[in-house]
C-alpha cells in the first residue's frame, strides 16, 4: 500500500510547482556561489579568527547544497547547468574581489546577500505547504534560521565602522533595513515559522 506521503514525495515537482523547482534549482547553485566568494573571502583575511569564522559559514553553505541536492533528487528536478555555471562565475567573481575591495566591502555585501537569502528557505516552505508536503519544515527552518545567524555575524563585524551610514543609505541594508522579517531574539518554533517573510517579494514566479 502506497502511503500519501510516500505519494506526495514521488511528485514530480516540475510538473506539480514549477517555481518551486526553480527555487530549489536556484538555492543549489547559490549555495555554490556564496561558498566560493567564502573561500575568496576567507583567504584575503589576515585576523585567523576573522579567517576561521569565515570558514565555519563556508562549511554552513556547502551543507546547504548538500541538502537542496537531496531535495532536488528526491523530487526529481534536475540541477540547472545554467544557474551551475552563472552562479560558478559569479562565486569566482566575488572570491577574486575580496582580494581588491579592503576589508569593510566584503563583510558589507556578504550581510546583505544573506539577509535576502533567508527568506528562501521560508518561502519554500511555504510552497511545500501548498503541495500540503510539511515534511522538510525542520529542515527549512534550520537553513533560514542559520542564514539569519549569517547575517547577524556580517552586521555586528561591521556595526562600529564609520563606512556603514554610508553603503546603508546607498544598498538599503543595516541594523534597521533587513530583507526578511526573522529576528533572533524573538524566534518562533519551526511550527509557526512558515509565517516568515509572507511579505517580501521572492523568486516564487519563476518558471521551471
Ligand atoms: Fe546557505
Ligand atoms: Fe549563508
Amino acid at each position: 500500500m502506497v502511503s500519501s506521503s510516500d505519494s506526495l514525495s514521488r511528485i514530480n515537482l516540475c510538473q506539480a510547482h514549477p517555481a518551486l523547482a526553480k527555487l530549489l534549482q536556484r538555492a543549489y547553485s547559490g549555495e555554490k556561489a556564496a561558498a566560493f566568494a567564502y573561500i575568496g573571502h576567507a583567504k584575503s583575511l589576515r585576523d585567523p579568527a576573522e579567517k576561521a569564522a569565515i570558514q565555519e559559514i563556508e562549511a554552513d553553505e556547502w551543507e546547504h547544497r548538500r541538502h537542496v541536492l537531496a531535495l532536488l533528487q528526491q523530487y526529481r528536478v534536475p540541477v540547472s547547468r545554467g544557474y551551475e555555471l552563472q552562479f560558478h562565475l559569479i562565486g569566482t567573481l566575488i572570491a577574486w574581489a575580496c582580494y581588491v575591495i579592503g576589508w569593510f566591502m566584503p563583510y558589507y555585501f556578504a550581510g546583505r546577500l544573506e539577509s535576502g537569502n533567508v527568506c528562501e528557505y521560508f518561502v519554500m516552505m511555504q510552497a511545500f505547504h501548498s503541495l500540503g508536503i510539511k515534511e522538510h519544515d525542520a529542515l527549512l527552518y534550520e537553513m533560514g534560521m542559520k542564514e539569519k545567524a549569517h547575517e547577524a555575524y556580517f552586521l555586528e563585524k561591521i556595526a562600529a565602522h564609520p563606512w556603514l551610514p554610508i553603503f546603508s543609505a546607498v544598498f538599503r541594508w543595516d541594523r534597521g533595513h533587513s530583507f526578511n522579517d526573522v529576528t533572533l531574539d524573538q524566534v518562533v518554533p519551526v511550527s509557526e515559522s512558515v509565517r516568515y517573510c509572507e511579505h517580501y517579494p521572492s523568486s516564487l514566479h519563476m518558471r521551471c
